[in-house]
Formats: structure tokens, sequence, C-alpha cells
């Protein structure tokens, strides 16, 4: 080794050692006849110290290093005088008085600074990505994501789970993405698909007896990018046979819970995980992915709304929507001009939701009339019986929407959203877990005309649903279960299909023809014949829930070598054209583009 201990070790039981460290400068302050370094590598933070008249030697290395040199030091640890201690830096005790010098490597000036958490442009980051991750920041989350990894492993192998890596170049594997397609030399025309997720493999893994399957699994979509979505990123896939969901969703549980109690510094909040129905997370919260670290509660107020002489309310009971309402409390309480301004921007938020307004009363505090935009339909009996339906107090803010329920919805998870920030309720210290469950098996596909998979293709409605897929396919709910965290879908999973018959009639209703069924999934029918045990799974976005306990605002921070927003890798600049003689062997011609 070209050290013998790391720059964030010694303290001051080494005092007299001699010790060699190696690293790169952090920072160099040149006094003249003194030089000090801080040194730092993966590890911390020392300073070394120079001195001219005893290391003349070292001294002339140390006045030739700039920042991000690679250097060795070699020299004797000592105490650092009274009053130069730091106590931020673990390593503040002592210092190294340097007796010899090399540089190992000379560095260019670096585009943006290593040390310190100055704000540096996307792209120049992306390009840069080695020095990017040279950051104290980048080291730190992507230690974490190892960390989180390492715990998932030590979890599940004692608990009798196998890891299973399963192949990356296969048949197309839906799971709402496109798929990136990977041409094939040997046999002209044709293509693999790159995974969407291991899960048809996984199934089979079940039918070949594995009974308990992990795999740290590389998933590879083509869909529009956003904050919470790469091109391609990691799942803890998981399938276990003989197994029910609530045994799923206890086994997640205590898994989510080690994770962030033993091995992140965020507070879990919900203990146990609240079970939440899809229908009534849509009508509390408008999302099927709540942010559960708040209690604001969207509720349905129709009932009151339609005792009011509100032209607008009436109107929308009268075409079959709801009236939902929320309260805020404490933000009625604030001035005439506040309050216009903040339903202002709040309806703005509602009118880009698709919304025609946003109706609003405050509570007045002292007299606890209403004010505001409707607040003349709500006298003192209107109010009491508002109080009632949704637990109003003086000093309210109320919000008032209607609309059709796809609209509502979108409304109220964006202004839960939007008030949560305001009022400071989003701390990223901590964390909130929720199950979603009873999901609808299909969502009508108005464009195709036809019905699409919530989940996937391969989650089985519930027992007692079964007869539904004949008479009322919309109303079946599938064995379907989600976890979401602070406002995000951490994880997905489901019971799936273990008959042939039931598979093939999923396959009908979502409109696959009985011949490309076979051509694309003949493999996974056939197996169900076989002797398939009853099986289920799930899986976890490793990126997403690594993003949450690093409290980063983008999975980009805790992935080693991310997409851009185009899919684009900037630094090797991927993807890229490649050699005819390349195109030519994969019986390849790219058609002129417009
Ligand atoms: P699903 O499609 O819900 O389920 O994916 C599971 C989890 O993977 C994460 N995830 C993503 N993370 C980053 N970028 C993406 N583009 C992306 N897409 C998904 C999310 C999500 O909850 N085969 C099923 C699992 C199963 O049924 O067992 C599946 O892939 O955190
Ligand atoms: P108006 O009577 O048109 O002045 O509207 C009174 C209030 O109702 C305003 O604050 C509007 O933003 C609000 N409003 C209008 N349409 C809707 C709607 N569909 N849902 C909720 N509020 C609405």
């Amino acid at each position: 080794m070209l050290k013998t201990h790391t720059c964030g070790e010694l303290r001051a039981d080494h005092v007299g050692q001699t010790v060699t460290l190696a690293g790169w400068v952090n920072r160099r302050r040149d006094q003249g006849g003194l030089i000090f370094i801080d040194l730092r590598d993966r590890w911390g933070i020392t300073q070394v110290a120079v001195d001219q008249a005893t290391a003349p030697q070292a001294h002339a290395a140390a006045t030739e290093a700039r920042g991000e040199y690679v250097i060795q030091i070699k020299g004797v640890v000592r105490p650092r005088p009274d009053g130069t201690t730091n106590p931020n830096l673990p390593t503040g005790e002592i210092e190294i008085e340097a007796t010899a010098i090399e540089i190992l490597n000379p560095a260019k000036t670096t585009p943006f600074y290593i040390y310190g958490d100055e704000k540096v442009e996307e792209a120049l980051r992306m390009k840069y990505r080695y020095l990017d991750l040279r950051r104290q920041r980048m080291q730190r989350n992507i230690v974490l994501r190892h960390r989180v990894i390492k715990y998932i492993r030590d979890f599940l192998d004692a608990r009798g789970f196998v890891e299973i890596e399963t192949p990356i170049l296969f048949k197309t594997t839906p799971e709402g993405a496109r798929d990136y397609l990977v041409p094939s030399r040997v046999h002209p025309g044709q293509f693999y698909a790159l995974p969407q997720s291991p899960q048809q493999l996984k199934q089979l893994l079940m039918v070949a007896g594995y009974e308990r399957y992990f795999q740290i699994a590389r998933c590879f979509r083509d869909e529009d990018q956003r904050g919470d979505r790469q091109p391609e990123f990691t799942q803890l896939d998981m399938e276990m046979s003989f197994i029910t969901r609530d045994d799923i969703m206890a086994l997640v549980e205590a898994l989510m819970t080690g994770i962030v109690e033993d091995v992140s510094d965020r507070t879990l909040l919900t203990k146990p995980f609240p079970r939440i129905k899809h229908h009534d997370a849509m009508e509390m919260y408008g999302s099927d992915k709540p942010d559960m670290r708040y209690d604001l509660v969207w509720v349905d107020v129709s009932a009151v709304a339609g005792q009011t002489d509100f032209g607008v309310f009436k109107d929308s009971l009268a075409a079959g929507n709801k009236v939902k309402a929320m309260r805020v409390p404490g933000l009625g309480a604030e001035s005439g001009s506040q309050l216009k301004k903040l339903h202002g921007e709040l309806e703005a938020l509602a009118r880009a939701s698709g919304a025609k307004g946003l109706a609003w009363i405050a509570i007045d505090p002292g007299s606890g009339e209403a004010k505001g935009s409707i607040a003349k339909f709500f006298p003192a009996d209107r109010l009491a019986a508002l109080a009632e339906a949704l637990g109003t107090q003086p000093g309210d803010l109320v919000l008032f929407v209607t609309d059709t329920a796809k609209v509502v919805y979108l409304v109220q998870d964006a202004l839960r959203r939007d008030i949560a920030d305001r009022l400071g309720l989003t701390d990223p210290a901590k964390v909130a877990f929720a199950w979603i469950i009873d999901f609808p098996l299909f969502e009508w596909n108005a464009d195709e005309n036809r019905w699409d998979p919530s989940h996937h293709l391969f989650t089985s409605p519930m027992a007692e649903d079964l007869p539904l897929l004949d008479t009322d396919p919309g109303k079946a709910r599938g064995q379907q279960y989600d976890l979401c965290c602070n406002g995000y879908e951490v994880a997905g999973g489901s019971i799936r299909i273990h008959r042939r018959d039931i598979q093939e009639k999923i396959f009908g209703l979502i409109g696959l023809d009985v011949e490309v069924a076979r051509e694309r999934f003949g493999h996974m029918l056939e197996a169900f014949e076989y002797g398939t045990p009853p099986h289920g799974g799930i899986a976890p976005g490793i990126d997403r829930l690594t993003m949450l306990l690093a409290g980063e605002p983008n999975i980009r921070e805790v992935i080693a070598f991310p997409k851009s927003q185009q899919a684009s890798d900037l630094m090797a600049g991927a993807p890229s054209v490649v050699e005819p003689i390349q195109l030519q062997e994969l019986h390849i011609r790219v058609a002129d583009s417009e």
C-alpha cells in the first residue's frame, strides 16, 4: 500500500507515530517558510505542516503542489498547537509534520471546486462526472447506496433467499414503457429486448422451485425522463412461492424499517406502515403515492355544498361531480391581502391542473365568520354544517374544488404538495411509508379502446373478483400492493396469476391476439402447465429509496453515472454514431431523419 492510514483515521493517540498518507490536495495555504496542506481521501481530511527549515525537499514539493494534485506524504503525527485544533474535523486534534512529499500525479485546474458545496451547473457536473463523484456529497450518497444494498443482501440471505442473475439480453418484458432493443448480428432482422424488469424470469424461477429469489436487478425503460426516473435503474427484485400478500408486505416492511433505522440517519415516522385502499387514497389525497409526512386531507363535502346557493357547486353536482374541500389549519388567520395573494397562487396551480377555479373561505379566528370568494354562501348555519363535515375551526383556510374526478384528483394532489411545502411540512429528515392496496386490475385506455393492466400482465385478480372479468372488468381488483414514501412510489408488487386459463383471459381483455400472446409469452403459458406454485413478489426501486434516504431531490444524485434529461451520457457521449461496418454486420440501414 502507498499509505499506512487513511486521511480520516488519525487521532491524538497516534501522536508520535511515523505514518504515510496519500490522497488529493484539498487546499494549500502557503505561509512562506511553512506550508499547510489539507490532504483528502474518501475517509476524510488530515492537515499536513511542511516546514522549509526541517524538511526542504518536502517543502519544495509542497510549493509545487496545487489543488487536486495526487501526493504521498511521509511524516510524524503531532498534536496541533493550542488554539489551532479544529473540533469540526474528526482528525482536528492532530497534524502531520511532513518529512518527505512525493507528487504522484499533477492535476489541471478542475472545472469546479471539489471541496465545499458550491452549486455547479448540471451539464458540467455530468461532463466531468468523475470529478463530481470526488466531491463529499456524492461520495456520501454512493457509500450510502452501497450500505443499503449490503443491508438488503444480508437481510434476505438470513431469510433463505437466493440471489440469482437473470439475462439482460432477453425478450420483451413489458412494464408499461418502450423497450430498448438490441439488434442481432446472427439473426438478421431480429432483436433482443432489454428487460423492463426481470418479471417473467423471476416467475419462471418459482416454477423452477427456488421459492425465495432476489436480485439487485438492472432494468431498462425507454420513457420520458423525470427527477425520479432514469432509463436504466436498479430494483431490488423479489419473488416468493406459497406466499400471501400479507407475508410479502410484512417482510418488506421489516426490511424498510431496518434500512431506515440501521443504515440511514432519517427518522421513520409511522410504524406499522398504514395501509390505504387505492380508492381511498385517490379520494383523500388525489394520488396513489401520497406524502404521509403531513395530514392534509380532502373530504367530500358534496352534501353541504349542495345546500348552498353557489351556482358552480349546484351545476357541478347536477352533472354528477363531487365537491371536495380541504382545511388548512392556521392559514385562515392571515391578513386579507396575504390571503388574496395566496389564493391567487393556489388558484393558478389548480387551473394548471385543469380546474376552472378554486373557491375558498377563511374562518376568522375572532368572530368565527367566513370571508373569501364564496363567503356569502356560508352563513352561520352552513358554516356549522361544514364544521361537522370537515372539522373546520376558526383560523382555518378552506379550499373547494369541483370538476370531474380526474381533474379533481390532479388538483387535490398538486395543492396538497404545494401547501405542505409552504407550511414547511416536508422535512427530508423524516420518512413516512404507506401501503396502497386494492388497486383496480385494469385502467381503461380510451385511445386504444381496450383495458390496460394497472400493474402488469401477470397480476392476479382478487379471487372473489374473478367472475367480474366476464361481466365488468373495470370493477375487478388486482392483488397488487404499492409502497409509497414521502410522495414517491418506492415499490410495486403483486400476487401473480399461476393458471394458464386466467392468464389467457387477461391477455384477451387487454386486446392481445391469441397468436401474438403465444409468440410473446408462450413460454410462460407453457410453464404454468408444469406444476407452478402460487407465487408473488415485489420490487422496491433502489435509486428512489436511496434518494429519499440521502435527502436528495433527484435520483441522479445517487447513481454513479446517470443519464441526462435527454437520456444521454454527457461524459462519454452516448448514444453515438457507430462505424458503417458495424451497422452492416447488424443488417441495419439508418433511415434519413426528417
Ligand atoms: P414497477 O414497474 O412498479 O414494478 O417498478 C418497481 C419500482 O421500480 C422503481 N422504478 C424506477 N426507478 C427509477 N427509474 C425508473 N424509470 C423506474 N421505474 C420504476 C420504482 C417502482 O416502484 N416487475 C414489477 C415488480 C413486481 O411486480 O414484482 C415492476 O417492475 O420505485
Ligand atoms: P365566481 O362566482 O365565478 O366569481 O367564482 C367564485 C369562486 O369560485 C372563485 O374563487 C372561483 O375561482 C371559484 N370557482 C369557479 N369554478 C370553480 C370550480 N369548478 N371549483 C372550485 N372553485 C371554482
